[in-house]
């Protein structure tokens, strides 16, 4: 099953799929016309839409560089973004940016960035940041969205009022493999599914509580956004096997957080015309039409979950087409924040990370070597083709069932993840609990008074949706997402009546 015309956009990749422009029916002749450009034409120009110009596809070396592979070890060091005239000093800080040599690879290693809690609170939370795409960095969101700094225009750093930091100890870690700056001289260490990127994880995160021992007792919440949706539980999982099978550091798993994820796709899809319907994007009768391509996505995603392989390829080929459908008629809006149009090719502005990040004293401070960083790998996003109409709701009952909390939340304007799909797989999901969570009244959820989403919960189970943000919620809503984040590790995440 080729792909002949594929795009790529920054945390969440769009396929136009072959099978759309063959299609037969009225429908899709109508929108060919559209959607014919070539894979590399289309890959570049969302890139560039985006602002991004990664100089490597991905981030393997194949001559003899100076990786420093020596599996299982942690090299890491404290550094400053301020240098070292700036106070406040460097050890004051405590940040740290650091490489794991993956012990199940030929040759990969893993960067990441530890920040310490901003207000020397060592009993906050540990919390694990995972960028979505497949195959963008964290360091997007690190300085984008709720990460401790920003990236002023003459590459300066501002400290961001709203980082995560100043309520967790916070991780922002380069996967899978050949993304950012983590890098291997093997394509074979790229992971291709969940079990690759949940292992990688898992190791990494065993080998990180080793080094920060005096973390370990603390409450530890993975979280993450978009593609996301699928390493997020699929790390949970991991995680809480390992600890019930006494291997290892038992990592003090208390919850994860999903924000605009994709992670039951044969629910997601067919939302994508409800959403249109109802910010009129396309009208009832455009739903109609498209609507006849629902039963074909849905069985062949659940195809593609018994049977994986080629028929994972197959799904998501004939999914896209509901997508691509909404997308031809809603015309040129940003995807990631429906109140939005991209101006000319622009639709953000992130090349200040790769500006910054390239920078030869940057990159000393951070001991990365002269390697690139790689904001978005083409070809970490190819490798998990067949991962991405995988369902990942199925491992989170057993879950919520163990007293793990989960919080699925979404910007109301994001399109590509949007909050009727996720609250429609959340409400199918099957647990002790479904009926009481459906049951459960949408509360307010406010912010010094602001209202700043609506709630609904019961028990170990939350879902948020966050009002005037779009895709990425903690760039849109800083604030509301500090205080989510805030109250939901404090188990205070409750709302008031409407
Ligand atoms: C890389 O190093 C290995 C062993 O150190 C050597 O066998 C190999 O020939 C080297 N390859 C290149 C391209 O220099
Ligand atoms: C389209 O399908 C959805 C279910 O996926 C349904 O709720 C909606 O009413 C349908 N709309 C039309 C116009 O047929
Ligand atoms: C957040 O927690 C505080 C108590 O610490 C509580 O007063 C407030 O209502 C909570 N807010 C939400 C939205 O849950
Ligand atoms: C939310 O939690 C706070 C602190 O635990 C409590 O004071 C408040 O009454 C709770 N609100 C609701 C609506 O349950």
């Amino acid at each position: 099953m080729g792909f002949s015309k594929i795009s790529l956009s920054l945390f969440f990749f769009i396929l136009f799929s072959s099978s759309y422009a063959t299609s037969r029916t009225i429908l899709h002749q109508k929108f060919q016309s559209t959607t014919k450009v070539s894979p590399n034409n289309r890959a570049e120009k969302l890139i560039r839409s985006f602002n991004l110009f990664p100089k490597e596809p991905v981030n393997i070396i194949h001559s003899n560089h100076s990786l420093n592979f020596v599996p299982g070890k942690i090299v890491e060091n404290k550094f400053s973004f301020f240098g070292d005239s700036d106070e406040p000093s460097v050890a004051n800080l405590g940040h740290h940016a650091g490489y794991y040599s993956l012990p199940r690879s030929n040759s990969a290693r893993m960067f990441y960035f530890f920040f310490e809690s901003r207000n020397k609170n060592k009993d906050a939370p540990v919390v694990i940041w995972l960028t979505g795409g497949p195959g963008c960095s964290s360091e997007i969101a690190l300085f984008f969205e709720n990460g401790p700094f920003t990236i002023a225009d003459d590459l300066s750093l501002k400290w961001n009022d709203y980082g995560w930091d100043k309520a967790s100890n916070i991780i922002f870690v380069d996967q899978p493999i050949g993304t950012g700056f983590s890098s291997s001289s093997d394509d074979s260490d790229i992971p291709h599914d969940e079990t690759g990127v949940s292992n990688d994880l898992y190791d990494f995160l065993q080998a990180f509580f080793k080094q920060h021992s005096e973390y370990v007792k603390n409450d530890f919440y993975i979280t993450g956004e978009s593609y996301a949706g699928h390493y997020v539980p699929a790390l949970a999982s991991r995680v809480h096997q390992g600890n019930k099978d006494n291997k290892g550091i038992k990592i003090n798993l208390k919850g994860f957080a999903i924000g605009n994820g994709l992670t039951n796709p044969a629910v997601q899809y067919p939302a994508y015309t409800k959403f249109a319907v109802e910010n009129k994007l396309i009208t009832k009768e455009d739903e109609a039409d498209i609507n006849k391509s629902v039963p074909g996505c849905v069985a062949a995603a659940k195809t593609c979950e018994s049977q994986g392989g080629d028929s994972c390829l197959t799904a998501l080929n004939q999914c896209e087409e509901i997508m691509n459908s909404v997308l031809s008629i809603a015309g040129n809006i940003n995807y990631y924040d429906i109140r939005k149009q991209c101006v000319g090719p622009l639709c953000y502005d992130f090349s200040n990370v790769e500006k910054l990040l390239n920078k030869k004293s940057v990159k000393d401070a951070l001991g990365v070597g002269d390697i690139e960083f790689v904001s978005c790998s083409k070809v970490v996003y190819n490798n998990m083709l067949q991962d991405w109409m995988n369902n990942f709701e199925v491992g989170i009952p057993s879950l919520l069932e163990d007293g793990i909390d989960v919080l699925i939340y979404a910007g109301e304007f994001d399109f590509i993840c949007n909050w009727i799909g996720n609250w429609d797989w959340v409400h199918a999901m099957q647990w002790s609990g479904q009926k009481q969570f459906a049951a459960s009244k949408s509360v307010q959820f406010s912010v010094d008074g602001t209202k700043a989403g609506l709630l609904n919960s019961y028990g170990p189970l939350s879902f948020l949706k966050v009002f005037g943000a779009g895709h990425m919620v903690p760039k849109d809503q800083p604030k509301a997402a500090l205080q989510m984040l805030v109250n939901w590790t404090q188990g205070k995440l409750n709302g008031t009546s409407i």
